[in-house]
């Protein structure tokens, strides 16, 4: 029997990698974006959530592609901030912010917010779409601490402010594996795969 295709919608090599690992099991096929980047082009994420974001990037490859498409968004949300930055996560700093300007400047807004008035929670949503409109989603919630100062040097983004719950390190501080583990994406993921498998069976 072939393998059913599914297209993971990220230009990112690590979630690609990520991504593949996590879905081995399931016997798909997967495909990376680049394959697809002129029938699809750019996809603007101007949603007002996750859900939102990572719904119209695996509707739009799904339909441009013709195959299964698996798409996620994610992000930091700040007790103390309402939740921000929340869907702004990769531009808190500015259009072109690199993660160090944008966790500095969740430090400086944070500074003067005593330790216990510090939590925060990474969330992620995966939706796997089907050409035919048939679509399943996850999604994936990390707690944890903002820290003072940045800690760490793996991962990327807020790891190296961010402290999970039952933890003394950083997400900088976790090796790959133990990222994996707790992270609100390897959480979405293994509630999405139980879902595809459905969807596809
Ligand atoms: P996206 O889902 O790739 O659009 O991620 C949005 C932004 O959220 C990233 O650029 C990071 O700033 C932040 N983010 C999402 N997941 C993580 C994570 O696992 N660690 C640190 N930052 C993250």
């Amino acid at each position: 029997m072939k393998a059913l295709k599914a297209v993971i919608a990220t230009k990112n090599k690590g979630k690609l990698k990520e991504l593949q690992r996590l879905l081995a099991d399931l016997g798909l096929e997967i495909e990376s974006l680049e394959r697809f980047q002129d029938k699809v082009g750019h996809i603007v994420e101007d949603g007002s959530t996750f859900f939102e974001n990572a719904m119209k990037k695996a509707k739009t490859v799904a339909e441009k592609t013709g195959l299964m498409a698996i798409a996620d968004d994610s992000g930091l949300e700040v007790d103390a901030l309402s939740g921000r930055p929340g869907i702004f996560s990769a531009r808190y700093a500015g259009e072109n912010a690199s993660d160090e300007e944008n966790y500095l400047k969740l430090l400086d807004e944070l500074k003067d917010v005593p330790e216990t008035k510090r939590g925060a929670q990474f969330r992620c949503v995966i939706v796997a779409y089907m050409p035919d409109g048939r679509y399943v989603s996850a999604e994936g919630i990390c707690r944890g601490m903002i820290t003072t100062a940045p800690i760490g040097s793996h991962g990327f983004g807020y790891d190296p402010v961010f402290v999970p719950e039952g933890d003394s390190r950083t997400m900088a501080q976790l090796s790959r594996e133990e990222k994996n583990k707790i992270s609100h994406r390897g959480k979405a993921l293994k509630n999405l795969k139980a879902k595809i498998k459905d969807l596809i069976s």
